[in-house]
């Protein structure tokens, strides 16, 4: 019945909106706005599609925790037997207090410092996802002084379109990330030649919000030109991993569901004569976007002129760009519904937050029956919202909690004006 991003979790009960059937206005009242709310349940879903397809097959879904990152996340995660893509020190700190696996870990990321090798190297990483030549010569030198080998993968850049946001869109010949294509065998004969370091898998990732399949097999098509050319040359290669990027539904985006992306690779992996190789997934969005929602109240409506001078309608709330920076940053589109809703017809608001930016807006031109106080649920959150938050304007960042069973946790405390500046100094005199 519902065209809610995120259901089932997500459905209306009369007047109220409901996250696995408890009100989400109840849930505002008990723990105070801004609040994240997300579904345990839809997110172990979402990653049972993954593993579910993969059964029987050698394989590792490594949860991408930028994401989301809050340690109950995490742990749900890691006690569904799922790996995680990481990209920072400061991750894999994260994922070791959730009581994650070390050895179920993959370490992305373009610029990793020596300090974050040795950190990654001493707890046992799974793989490096090795992007540059001078990068495979620093965790070498890192290896041999710790005279532990690293395993490596290389991101490879297969140069294919994802077809989505510039921002976002990153197995591009123009982008940063990854070995080129065509200079990858000299730099996995490098690789090899390398004391300190075991080649074990190749990788790639090519963006995010990817709502179609053919990207991902034209991808998997260039990883294995090249596992066939660098095996040739003496280079055994174990592991295959495609990345993540798959889609989720913010309003009408149609992404394939997991499995049935999954189903379509193992069968062109298949078909080439790789079945036998393991495949690895580092899925973010896709595991946790349409889990989750932020919650807001109204706190001023700023009615425009009524003289046709064009003016806007107002609809000012208690959660900004701080919060949830995806409008703002990538002009993302999200659903706001009210999560009472009223009788009253709807007027056509601009729902923005009391940060001094003209950009802190959440939602432009949203048909709203709304007043002051009311609670705004601002669906498909779970993903790069909390984690891309931040303390701009002096705003305590919003507490989290988890709904388990359906019964409601809090997973993370908000935080207070004083932990903002507690690491703050002021001048001493001269
Ligand atoms: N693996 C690597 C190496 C990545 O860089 C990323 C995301 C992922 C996996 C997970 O991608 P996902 O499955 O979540 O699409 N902040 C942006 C998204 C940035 C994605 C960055 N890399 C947003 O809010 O849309």
């Amino acid at each position: 019945m519902s065209a809610l991003p995120g259901a089932p979790h997500l459905a209306r009960a009369g007047a109220e909106l409901q996250l696995d059937g408890r009100a989400l206005a109840a849930l505002a009242r008990e723990f105070g706005t801004p609040l994240f709310v997300y579904s345990q349940a839809a997110m172990l879903e979402a990653l049972a599609a993954y593993q579910w397809a993969l059964q029987g097959r050698r394989h590792l879904v490594c949860y991408a925790m930028k994401a989301n990152s809050s340690l109950a996340v995490l742990q749900s995660f890691a006690s569904a037997g799922c790996g995680f893509d990481i990209v920072s020190g400061g991750e894999l700190a994260r994922v070791l207090a959730a009581g994650g696996d070390a050895s179920r870990v993959v370490f992305s990321g373009v610029g990793k410092t020596a300090a974050e090798m040795r950190q990654a190297l001493l707890a046992g990483v799974r793989c490096f996802n090795v992007e540059s030549t001078a990068e495979l010569d620093t965790l070498n030198a890192v290896a041999l002084a710790l005279d532990r080998p690293a395993p490596v993968s290389l991101r490879v850049n297969p140069d294919v379109d994802a077809g989505t946001h510039p921002y976002i869109s990153t197995g591009l010949k123009g982008n940063k990330f990854g070995i080129a294509h065509a200079q990858a065998v000299a730099a996995y004969r490098h690789a090899a030649s390398l004391p300190g370091l075991r080649v074990v898998g190749i990788d790639c990732h090519i963006g995010s919000q990817i709502t179609q399949i053919a990207p991902y097999l034209d991808a998997l098509d260039r990883l294995l030109d090249l596992v066939e050319q660098v095996e040739a040359a003496g280079v055994p290669i174990h592991h295959v991993d495609v990345g993540g990027g798959l889609g989720i539904t913010y309003s009408d985006e149609a992404p394939p569901a997991a499995d049935e992306l999954v189903a379509q690779l193992l069968q062109r992996l298949d078909a080439r004569g790789h079945g036998h190789r393991e495949l690895l997934f580092e899925p973010g969005r896709s595991l946790v976007g349409n889990a989750g929602v932020l919650l807001t109240e109204v706190l001023v409506l700023k009615p425009g002129a009524d003289d046709g001078s064009g003016g806007k309608n107002f609809c000012i709330v208690d959660a900004a760009m701080n919060d949830l920076v995806r409008p703002a940053m990538y002009e993302a589109w999200m659903q706001i519904e009210p999560c009472t809703l009223r009788a009253s017809p709807p007027s056509t608001w601009d729902v923005v937050g009391p940060v001094c930016e003209s950009g802190d807006w959440l939602g432009r031109d949203r048909a709203l029956a709304v007043q002051p106080g009311d609670v705004l649920a601002i669906l498909s959150a779970g993903a790069y919202g909390m984690t891309m938050s931040s303390n701009y304007n002096t705003r305590p960042r919003a507490a989290e909690v988890m709904l388990v069973q359906g019964r409601p946790q809090l997973i993370r405390e908000r935080e207070t004006v004083a932990s903002l500046f507690a690491g703050e100094r002021l001048l001493g005199r001269a």
